[in-house]
């Protein structure tokens, strides 16, 4: 027990000769209590807890080149560089994660509210969409997809395998477009997946009414989040990530930043052990590496502004159309187990424009 004299806090207190067995109770409880509040992470603010294993075959690591993020290692199969900068500023730009094989999901969103995303602030402050994918290793899904790509001009395909446990790479690519290419050219950076409906009635008054800020993280905070250790998708064994519990981070479906935490997000990033739970990764773990805050109430958006996990998303957003309720400003349909989310995003589209339409006239 010597090492604990080491510990200042514990040395400050002048000991009374006669109360060693005092002493060292004391001192042992302040360990005890120590490590109960970094176990359950609450210390983390400064202690930053660490992903520590680099061995295959402990669950929940993946090898994840994310060396080819540096510098200009990067291919891109299919780019738009002009989409941000050019002379002109744009509003919000935002970055769609999608898997190859979703051209449906892809074409609902260019349809609802990608469209009014564009319309929304017409010429003078115009916002921007693009589609971020990695490679499928497919002849005939790629040239579908280049295809797609001569119509509609909004794809960002970057030269990596696309796969699910890839999806740390996707990501990142997201953010690191962002900052290379869009740097002072843009307020607000939007990144989302294509099975979410961003209701842009919402959002950009709300992103007018934040206070001017260049350090915006705003999203649906997962707060003292459990890791999961049994067999689900994201089992995460304790040899990789020992605390029970995450930082508390942005849940994956949607969440908004400026540019400068775009840029402090992806530095931190690429400075640590990288997991496949990007979510967690990338706005937990590396967010605390950055030390970039979450922003407070009243500015943060709130549970009621998402639709998580709902296995219904779309009677959420007629409810609240029906009570006259402020209705979400994102669905995500994560939750939603039916074949056809295409229509059912469609069919919540549908409702955020009829209540628009009725609410303002
Ligand atoms: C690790 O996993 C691979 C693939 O599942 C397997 O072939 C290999 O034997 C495993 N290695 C160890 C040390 O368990
Ligand atoms: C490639 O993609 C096409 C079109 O989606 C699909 O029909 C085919 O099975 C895929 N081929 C392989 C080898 O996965
Ligand atoms: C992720 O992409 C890299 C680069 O293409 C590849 O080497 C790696 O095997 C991929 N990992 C998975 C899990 O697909
Ligand atoms: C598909 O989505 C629509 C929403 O437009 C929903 O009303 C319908 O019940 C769904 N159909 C099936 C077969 O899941």
């Amino acid at each position: 027990m010597r090492f604990l004299s080491y510990v200042p806090f514990v040395r400050a207190v002048r000991w009374k000769p006669c109360a060693r067995g005092a002493a060292t109770a004391a001192r042992l409880l302040v360990v005890v209590v120590v490590a109960m509040l970094v176990w359950h992470g609450m210390l983390s603010v400064i202690y930053v807890p660490k992903l520590v294993s680099d061995a295959r075959n402990v669950s929940g690591y993946f090898h994840i080149p994310v060396r080819m993020l540096r510098g200009d290692g990067l291919h891109f199969i299919l780019d738009h560089p002009q989409t941000c900068g050019g002379g002109r500023r744009l509003h919000v730009v935002a970055l769609i994660v999608s898997a190859p094989r979703n051209h449906a999901n892809r074409d609902t969103i260019r349809a609802t509210w990608g469209a009014a995303l564009r319309r929304r602030h017409g010429d003078d402050d115009p916002s921007a969409f693009l589609f971020v994918l990695g490679d499928p290793r497919n002849a005939s899904l790629q040239a579908a997809l280049a295809d797609e790509d001569r119509r509609h001009g909004d794809l960002i395909q970057a030269d990596f395998i696309d796969s699910y446990f890839n999806m740390t790479l996707k990501h990142l690519v997201a953010l690191r477009w962002a900052v290379r290419r869009c740097r002072g050219d843009v307020s607000f950076v939007l990144k989302t997946d294509d099975d979410v409906v961003v209701n842009t009635h919402r959002l950009l008054p709300y992103l007018s009414s934040l206070p001017a800020t260049d350090e915006a993280l705003l999203c649906y905070v997962n707060k003292n989040p459990r890791v999961f250790r049994d067999e689900t998708k994201w089992r995460i064994s304790r040899a990789l990530y020992a605390a029970a519990t995450y930082p508390d981070y942005c849940a994956g479906p949607a969440y908004v930043v400026t540019p400068r935490v775009a840029a402090r997000l992806f530095d931190a990033t690429l400075a640590i052990r990288p997991m496949f739970v990007d979510d967690v990764l990338v706005s937990g773990i590396a967010r605390l590496h950055a030390g970039v805050r979450l922003m407070r109430a009243p500015y943060q958006l709130r549970p009621a502004d998402f639709t998580m996990w709902e296995p219904d998303p779309l009677a959420t957003f007629a409810r609240a159309a029906e009570d006259g309720g402020a209705l979400p400003m994102f669905g995500a349909l994560q939750g939603y187990a039916g074949d056809n989310k295409t229509d059912v995003m469609r069919a919540i589209w549908d409702v955020i424009e009829a209540t628009q339409r009725r609410r303002r006239g």
